[in-house]
């Protein structure tokens, strides 16, 4: 009888812990937007959400229009679903609406990482120096040798040129992690293996066998980043994140070559400011996600695009052979391996507009802010809305903005031109009942944490398609095949994955 007692009284707690965590008994104050309950109060709509995120936004979009509040787990996010309001989010000041906290929750979650004080500021001030600009060139080279050293390995050369058969995402999502991580992460050295090529031969081999563990957390991460993982889940993505931070560990890395400025500024700057070194293997797993997750399944729907868009391959292969043929290149047999500069990527403006047009396609973040004080949102119709200290506003540019027909016609089709004017410059002029949008596409989200590896990112897609199209011909298996659809699961946390592979064939062409 003591245990049963035990275990009601145990429950009714937590039945009552959850409904006051659950908010269910806050009550709207005049001025607030829609709040939209979900057909059980307490569990609001949060099942429904995470379900199909997009889906779900979409329905309440057409129920309530431009703002609605949802009760999502413990908290009332209130959505904005006008892109010509999202100013009023993205550009609002830090004491009123603040991303932090929130991201800090996340990540103490599933990176086991605790924030520095200052850790956004340092972020930015790193970001702007060694993955922009001129710290760009650096970035740019370090990535094209360590693209070449996996693209090119194992293809045969001469009269023996095999085709290999693979899944495209498989192959796509392998090569980006890998020459992304190896560009940010360093190289083996060759004082330690003796050779050049044996150091090169080590590199293929770890950021490999790095690349399939990485999958494995990866495929947890939506369970995972919702707090919903099983006994045996957690235990796996509890030995994933040990395996990575003794990879990444600072210990480790002093031994590399090549380790770029970016990471290494952001571990010293932990270092200098007394954080312990296991808190600093962590922080480089939060790197490696960040700047490795979203690139690569970037990277596979580009191609894919482009495979099934036969016009738009045409295209972009003669601007590639004429960025070629300007800087005096040519791939033949036997000759050098591509020179690949960042310049050279800044003459491209249909394989830019394609990059854009993925992106739009299949990029699709929810942005999220904490309400610090009571505030009204200033909707760019006039109208105002009250929001209240410790609610949260969020926006999903995919369903808001990115896929809305007003805006793109014909939105769910790959249109590789869309993002160029006719006289071939890049396109910004896109529109909503009649006025011109600032916000019209928002893979990398916007304000204070906008992607700060966006310039990056661009670069490494841009670089991986120009010499898969130099190097290799290439085909799908079976041409007619259609593109997959997108996993639902991770609508929300950036790149969507598809939902199965497609596979191809690539060969050597020289
Ligand atoms: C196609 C590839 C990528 C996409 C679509 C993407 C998208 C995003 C998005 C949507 C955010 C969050 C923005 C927000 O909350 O407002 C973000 C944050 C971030 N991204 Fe990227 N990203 C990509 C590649 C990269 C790369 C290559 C790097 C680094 C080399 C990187 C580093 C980061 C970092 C460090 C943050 C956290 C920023 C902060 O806390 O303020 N990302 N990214």
């Amino acid at each position: 009888m003591g245990s049963l007692f035990q275990i009601l009284l145990a429950l009714f707690i937590s039945v009552i812990g959850a409904l006051y965590l659950l908010g269910s008994f806050r009550r709207r104050r005049p001025g607030e937007p829609p709040l939209d309950k979900g057909p059980i109060p307490w569990l609001g709509h949060v099942l429904e959400f995470r379900k199909d995120t997009a889906k779900f936004l979409q329905r309440m979009k057409e129920k309530h229009g431009d703002i609605f509040s949802v009760q999502l787990g413990g908290f009332y996010f209130t959505f904005i679903t006008d892109p010509l309001s999202f100013g009023s989010v993205v550009k609002e000041a830090r004491t009123k609406l603040d991303f932090t906290k929130f991201a800090e929750l996340l990540v103490a979650r599933v990176f086991g990482y605790h924030s520095l004080e200052n850790e956004h500021k340092f972020l930015q001030a790193s970001s702007t120096k060694h993955l922009m600009g001129d710290g760009l060139v650096v970035m740019t080279q370090a990535m094209m040798c360590n693209l070449q050293n996996l693209m090119l390995h194992s293809v045969g050369s001469g009269n023996d040129k095999p085709w290999q058969e693979t899944g495209l995402f498989a192959y796509s999502y392998n090569i980006v992690f890998r020459a992304g991580y190896l560009a940010l992460f360093g190289n083996e050295s060759h004082k330690s293996t003796g050779t050049l090529e044996k150091a090169k031969e080590i590199d293929r081999e770890h950021s490999n066998e790095l690349f399939w563990e990485f999958r494995k957390y990866d495929q947890l991460f939506p369970n995972l980043a919702y707090g919903v993982l099983g006994p045996s889940e957690k235990m796996e993505s509890e030995r994933l994140k040990r395996v990575f931070w003794s990879t990444l560990s600072v210990q480790k890395m002093r031994s590399r070559d090549n380790i770029s400025g970016w990471v290494n500024e952001q571990q010293q700057v932990r270092a200098d400011q007394g954080m312990q070194e296991f808190m600093q293997d962590r922080y480089m797993f939060l790197l490696l996600w960040a700047s490795q997750g979203n690139t690569g399944p970037a990277a596979f729907w580009l191609l894919l695009y482009l495979m099934k868009h036969p016009e738009a391959m045409d295209s972009i292969k003669n601007e590639v052979e004429r960025v070629l043929r300007e800087t005096g290149q040519e791939v033949k047999p036997g000759g050098p391996l591509i020179d690949l500069t960042r310049d050279m990527l800044l003459k491209t403006p249909i394989l830019d507009s394609a990059v854009e047009e993925t992106l739009r396609l299949t990029a699709a973040p929810v942005l999220t802010r904490a309400v610090m004080q009571d505030m009204t949102i200033n909707m760019a119709n006039g109208q105002e809305y009250k929001i209240r200290e410790g609610d949260r506003v969020a926006i999903f540019p995919y369903t808001a903005v990115q896929v809305d027909p007003e805006v793109y016609p014909d939105p769910f089709t790959f249109k590789y031109d869309r993002f160029l004017t006719p006289d071939g410059s890049k396109k910004t002029d896109f529109y909503k009942g009649g006025k011109k949008l600032k916000y019209y596409n928002m893979p990398w989200g916007a304000g204070t944490t906008m992607c700060p590896g966006r310039f990056f990112a661009t670069n490494e897609l841009k670089q991986f398609v120009f010499l898969m199209l130099s190097y290799f011909d290439l085909e799908l298996k079976n041409p007619n095949e259609e593109i997959p659809g997108i996993d639902i699961r991770r609508w929300g946390f950036g790149s969507m994955q598809p939902t199965k592979d497609i596979q191809f064939r690539y060969r050597l062409r020289f």
